[in-house]
């Protein structure tokens, strides 16, 4: 490069044609001075952002504290939809507080306590040889001491705090909700299941749920199945049983009337029917959602959310979609007064597969 380009200023022309004055290179203009703040020469006034902080970091510790609270206070165990939605408010709003003050207190801390020297770094090669790599872990221990939190105890009280207890607004309701109850099997039985000494009016001969109309929750007469209907349906009684919206999620089923010469049943499901009335869980064995669309044509359901698509005359297998089982299948038959019932609880878990199954 010449001295006439260091020094010259480059003629570029202009909008109106004439040369524009501007120097090739422009001349570092430097760091403008630092100026301190108030806190670095005032103690008082760095104790004071110091108190702030610690403020911000308890307000934090308070939210996550009253998250848990909530947690374990407000019961969800009844189907009680206000008492549902205040515990997620209060969870909410415990994790929602707790992570906001961590993050505002830590934004406080850099702004009023820790070292705001401004610093140039030149670029470099993006390789990082040895002594980068040692400069880096001076610099991350640099800016542990300038953090100052050895000097300030109580300061380093409040983030181990916060930063201990945000996330147990998370993790203890993920883990209680397990109900301390980790017997995973009975997540493969539903109210279908048989009983022994039932009352007559939920269970055939004391025995056999029968099937009732969801949400009335009244006793349906396969008579009253017409062909290409499809009906929703719940266990008779569900309503007043204990964990009622829990047991739900497992034992909806649909329920539709086809032409009997249309079933392609196995041998083994040729009593699961009852004259052309098949009955199947509505819970989609993709990812859960509820599988609630009947093409009357194809006699296909569908799943609305990602479009797995069931052959209900075919053992409701999967003709279409993500989901790789079939829609398992309840055992169904008619008493002497023609109320359906079911023989049997579904032979497999409904829902979405999961870690103990094959697929
Ligand atoms: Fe039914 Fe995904 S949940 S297709």
């Amino acid at each position: 490069m010449s001295d006439q380009h260091h020094s010259s200023e480059v003629g570029r022309p202009d909008d109106d044609g004439g040369a524009m004055n501007l120097p090739e290179r422009f001349e570092n203009p430097g760091l403008e001075p630092h100026r301190h703040r108030l806190g670095d020469s005032d103690p008082k006034i760095a104790k004071r952002s110091e108190r702030q902080i610690v403020f911000i970091f308890l307000i934090s510790v308070l939210a996550s504290i009253g998250g848990l609270v909530g947690y374990f206070l407000i019961p969800v165990d009844e189907p009680n939809v206000l008492n549902v939605r205040l515990s997620t408010l209060v969870l909410g709003l415990g994790l929602g507080l707790g992570m906001l003050g961590i993050g505002v207190a830590a934004v406080q801390w850099a702004r009023a306590l820790m070292d705001d020297t401004e610093k140039i770094e030149d670029r470099h090669p993006m390789s990082a040889g040895s002594a980068v790599q040692q400069q880096a872990f001076e610099m991350l221990r640099d800016g542990a001491k300038e953090a100052n939190v050895a000097r300030r105890p109580v300061l380093k009280g409040a983030v181990g705090g916060a930063l201990a207890l945000a996330p147990l607004v998370y993790l203890v309701p993920l883990i209680g909700n397990l109900g301390a109850d980790w017997d995973i099997s009975k997540f493969a039985h539903t109210a279908w299941r048989p009983v022994r000494g039932g009352d007559p009016e939920m269970y055939y001969q004391g025995q056999f749920r029968y099937l009732a109309l969801d949400p009335q929750d009244t006793r349906i007469r396969a008579a009253d199945v017409t062909n290409n209907n499809i009906v929703h349906v719940i266990p008779r009684g569900l309503p007043e049983q204990e964990h009622y919206l829990e047991e739900k999620a497992k034992a909806v089923v649909l329920l539709v009337r086809v032409d009997p010469a249309l079933l392609k049943e196995s041998p083994e499901r040729a009593s699961w029917s009852y004259d052309g009335i098949v009955a199947y869980s509505k819970i989609c064995t993709h990812v859960g959602c509820p599988v609630a669309l009947y093409e009357q044509q194809t006699h296909h359901l569908l799943c609305p959310c990602h479009q797995s698509t069931f052959d209900i005359t075919d053992a409701a297998k999967v003709v279409f979609g993500p989901a790789k089982r079939a829609l398992p299948q309840l055992p169904i038959a008619v008493d002497e007064e023609g109320y359906l019932y079911a023989t049997a609880d579904f032979d497999e878990p409904v829902g979405p597969s999961y870690w103990q199954r094959e697929r």
